[in-house]
């Protein structure tokens, strides 16, 4: 096992009812005035936002509305939300959403504070936010993981470029998470979400060399097959409580670090992916992990096939084949493949219906290797010709 340093600071409000809390939560802080951060209607709909603006009046908390945050959020809004923070002296933002949402005002929160840098340069990793407004969120949609991770996702339109920083600044002070606000989800969503959480784990438990990581393996395995089942019955079931709960609890904990604690890692597919959603703004995020994963793992899994055995037995009930384990391991990828199509997710690119051309697979990876000159470590290192061969596999 690595050394680590485990540090999740965000205060989790979950289960029935919490939402209703918020004003109360927020007074605690002693916020007087805070924005309403949300996406494209989604809240509006529901009634969630009335709920909230009522909670907050009760609590004599003024705030004032910026919804519009889309899927895959882009930085444009962002530097409009900038500026009304500003303009309006906001003390505090309020995501209510999904994890574009969620995204979408941590960026506005970095760059509220820090009006003399180009927000984007943050993005680049030439610039660091030494401050920012504080932020907390009420979970819309389980997915992402954003709600307590340090994590932050931004498309700049100018060049559809997705890149991702982490920060401390990006710690959510709380996240309310009520798991029936996730009910009215679609089944795509919902499809999305299972892969997401999945991945999170996945690419953790399968993306670096160290082996002796006995309790962070079962950890893993515990939340992977736990969101399998869970993924399944709120994929028929939409309005069954303990599923949304899974579903939403391991969304948290399967980006918070619990489960890669003590291993290396670089998620090489949600690096492929950014490209494709950057790219093709309509793709989710999701489905673009779930068209690449089996393709990747077929790749990568020569390389280390135990590794890959370990999850097939572990997760996907495959028989251990000691003498042949690649073949294990192939099998699992295959019936992982086949939970992915249950859910009606894509398992290739073209299945992903986002005009994506044969010849943009170059450009995907040129991007992804920023022009050729990064290589993404792993168990098999990806530099841009491998890049090219996974999304041609995966075409
Ligand atoms: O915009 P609204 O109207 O709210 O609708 C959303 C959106 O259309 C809808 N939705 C959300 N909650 C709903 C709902 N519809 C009905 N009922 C509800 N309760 O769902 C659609 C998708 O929402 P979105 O927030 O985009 O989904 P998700 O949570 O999957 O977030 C995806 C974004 O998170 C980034 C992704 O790259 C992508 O940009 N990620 C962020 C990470 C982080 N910050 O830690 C890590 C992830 O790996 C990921 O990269
Ligand atoms: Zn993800």
């Amino acid at each position: 096992m690595n050394n680590f340093e485990y540090c999740v600071p965000t205060r989790v409000i979950f289960g029935r009812d919490t939402h209703k809390k918020a004003g109360a939560i927020i007074s605690e802080y002693g916020f007087h005035k805070i924005m309403i951060h949300y996406g494209g209607g989604s809240v509006r709909k529901s009634g969630l936002l009335g709920l909230v603006e009522e909670s907050l009046r009760e609590h004599g908390i003024e705030y004032i509305l910026f919804g519009g945050a889309q899927p895959n959020p882009v930085l444009s809004l962002a530097k409009e939300g900038m500026e009304l923070c500003r303009r309006e002296h906001v003390e505090f933002i309020l995501a209510v959403g999904g994890g574009s949402v969620i995204d979408s005002a941590k960026c506005i929160a970095d760059g509220a504070l820090n009006p003399d840098i180009d927000p984007w340069k943050f993005f680049l990793k030439e610039e660091v936010p030494a401050k920012a407004l504080p932020h907390g969120n009420i979970l819309t949609l389980s997915a992402s993981g954003s709600e307590t991770s340090l994590s932050c996702v931004i498309t700049n339109e100018e060049g559809g470029l997705k890149r991702g920083f982490n920060s401390p600044t990006h710690r959510p002070l709380f996240a309310i998470c009520n798991p029936e606000l996730t009910f009215t989800v679609s089944k795509f969503q919902t499809g999305c979400g299972t892969v997401d959480i999945m991945m999170h784990t996945l690419e953790r438990y399968l993306g670096g060399p160290t082996k002796d990581t006995p309790l962070t393996d079962r950890i893993a395995e515990g939340l992977l097959t736990s969101v399998m089942e869970a993924g399944t019955v709120a994929d028929k079931n939409p309005e069954d409580y303990e599923a949304r709960a899974t579903l939403m609890w391991a969304g948290s904990l399967s980006h918070n670090e619990l489960t890669g604690l003590g291993r290396e890692y670089m998620m090489q597919v949600h690096q492929l992916e950014h490209e494709l959603s950057g790219m093709y703004p309509a793709i989710a995020h999701g489905a673009g992990l779930s068209a690449l994963f089996c393709s990747w793992s077929r790749y990568v899994c020569e390389v280390d096939p135990m590794r890959f055995a370990q999850l097939a037995v572990r997760v996907m009930n495959e028989e251990m084949n000691f003498e042949e384990p690649l073949k294990t391991a192939l099998n699992g990828i295959n019936r992982l493949e086949g939970f992915f199509k249950s859910l009606g997710m894509p398992v290739s690119l073209r299945e992903l219906n986002a005009g994506i051309k044969e010849t943009d697979l170059e450009v995907l990876a040129d991007k992804c290797s920023f022009y050729g000159s990064r290589t993404l470590p792993g168990i098999r290192s990806l530099g841009k010709p491998e890049m090219v061969d996974v999304y041609r596999l995966a075409y």
